[in-house]
C-alpha cells in the first residue's frame, strides 16, 4: 500500500481527480476494514484539494451520525429530513450547493462553509449507507467536475465493503 500521496503541483482539478483516483484505489484495495478505510479517504481529499471539511455521516437506525472525517469538529446527528445530508440521502443523488445560505433547512455546522457537495454512497444492495460530506469556505467551490470525481473514488470506496 503506498502510503505517501502525489498530488500534482498547479494542476486543474480535474487533473488532481486524475492523478489521485488510481491512488486511492491501491489505498483502500487490500483492506476491508471501514473505519479505516473511510478515514483514509477523508484524508486523502483533504489532503489533495485542502477543502475546508471532508467526512461521512453514517445511517445508524433513523439517523445520519458523524464518522471519519477531517476538519473543524462537526454535528454529531443529522435526521433524514434535514440538512443537505438528509436530502442527498433521500434523494440517492449527489447535491451541489453553491451557497449553503439558499438551501432551505442547509445545517450551519460552521460559519466559515460557504458552498458544499454532498455524495450517496451505496451499500451492497443498493441502500444508502453513508453519505461524504464536502464543505468549502469559497462560494461555487463545486462543479460537474467534482461530482464526476467524487462519484468515482465513492465507488471505488464501495467495492470494499463486505456486506
Ligand atoms: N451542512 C451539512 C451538515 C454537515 S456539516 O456541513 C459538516 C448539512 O446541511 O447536511
Amino acid at each position: 500500500m503506498a502510503e505517501t500521496l502525489y498530488i500534482p503541483e498547479n494542476a486543474s482539478r480535474k487533473a488532481v481527480y486524475d492523478s489521485i483516483i488510481p491512488q486511492v484505489e491501491g489505498l483502500l484495495s487490500g483492506e476491508t476494514d471501514q473505519t479505516a478505510n473511510l478515514a483514509n479517504f477523508a484524508a486523502a481529499l483533504r489532503e489533495a484539494f485542502g477543502f475546508f471539511w471532508v467526512g461521512f455521516y453514517l445511517k445508524k437506525e433513523n439517523q445520519l451520525v458523524l464518522g471519519p472525517f477531517q476538519g473543524p469538529i462537526a454535528c454529531t446527528r443529522i435526521n433524514f429530513d434535514k440538512g443537505v445530508c438528509g436530502y442527498c440521502y433521500r434523494t440517492k443523488e449527489t447535491v451541489i450547493v453553491p451557497n449553503v445560505e439558499e438551501f432551505p433547512g442547509h445545517i450551519a455546522c460552521s460559519s466559515a462553509s460557504k458552498s458544499e457537495i454532498v455524495v450517496p454512497v451505496f451499500d451492497k444492495n443498493g441502500d444508502v449507507s453513508m453519505v461524504l460530506d464536502v464543505d468549502s469556505d469559497k462560494l461555487d467551490d463545486f462543479s460537474e467536475v467534482d461530482k464526476e470525481g467524487l462519484e468515482a473514488l465513492v465507488r471505488i470506496l464501495e467495492k470494499t465493503f463486505i456486506a
